[in-house]
């Protein structure tokens, strides 16, 4: 009987070895996994930030004072530069490693940036966009042409203190940016409707760039 007890005890500490020994495994796997995907992550990028400054700038000479000029000259030059079999470009566009729009509004916006894991660029196309990080005294101004770069992992203060559009190009795990997006719906807008749309476009259009092969 005391015999019995005591192998019942030892297979029980035996299964918890296990047990954990297995989970500690694939928990070790996924990081593995995470980081190498991190590393070979710029396979899947197809823009250039350089590129997009070029043609921010473009679209601004092009169309002064006209916002919706600068967004024409800017989906036109890239719809006829990126075919649609090698990357699906929608106003609305985004795919899981790489996502670009225009960004803005007429009224002005003030918050926080958000800590992401990707890199941002703004390319500011009107109006100004200013911005702080904790320790400044001075505040950071960006006008047209100029380009507010925010690193991964890095988040600021920022704010658009009239009407400002830009053309964001943010490159790295875009999917882990959304609940950043969406949050804010549960603890304060209520607006479900924007929030089914925006999740509906965003799950369209990474699926249309997976269908080919865009990742
Ligand atoms: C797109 O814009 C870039 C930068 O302004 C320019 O070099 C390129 O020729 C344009 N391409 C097309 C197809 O318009
Ligand atoms: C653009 O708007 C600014 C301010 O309203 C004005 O000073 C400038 O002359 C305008 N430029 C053009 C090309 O219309
Ligand atoms: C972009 O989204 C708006 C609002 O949902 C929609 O009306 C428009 O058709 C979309 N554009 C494209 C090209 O899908």
């Amino acid at each position: 009987m005391c015999d019995s007890k005591k192998t019942n005890a030892s297979l029980e500490s035996q299964t918890f070895f296990t047990k954990w020994a297995s989970r500690s495994l694939i928990l070790l796997l996924l990081i593995a996994a995470s980081a190498w995907l991190d590393r070979i992550k710029d396979r899947w990028y197809v823009f250039d930030p350089a590129e997009l400054n070029v043609l921010a700038q473009a679209a601004i000479t092009s169309s002064p004072n006209d916002t919706a000029g600068m967004i024409q000259h800017i989906v036109t030059n890239l719809t006829s530069t990126y075919p649609a079999n090698h990357v699906k470009i929608n106003v609305n566009a985004s795919d899981i490693t790489e996502y670009l729009s225009i960004f803005g509004t007429p009224l002005g916006t003030e918050g926080h940036t958000g800590m992401h894991p990707a890199d941002d660029d703004f390319n500011i196309l009107v109006g100004e966009q200013w911005a702080f990080s904790p320790g400044q005294l001075e505040m950071e101004q960006y006008t047209p042409d100029m380009v507010h770069y925010l690193p991964r992992g890095a988040a600021k203060q920022y704010k658009m203190h009239e009407g400002c559009f830009a053309l964001e190009y943010a490159r790295g795990w875009i999917p882990l940016m959304m609940p950043f997006g969406f949050v804010d719906t549960f603890t304060s807008t209520l607006d479900f409707v924007m929030l089914y749309r925006t999740i509906k476009v965003t799950l369209r259009e990474m699926s249309r760039n997976l269908f080919v092969g865009k990742i």
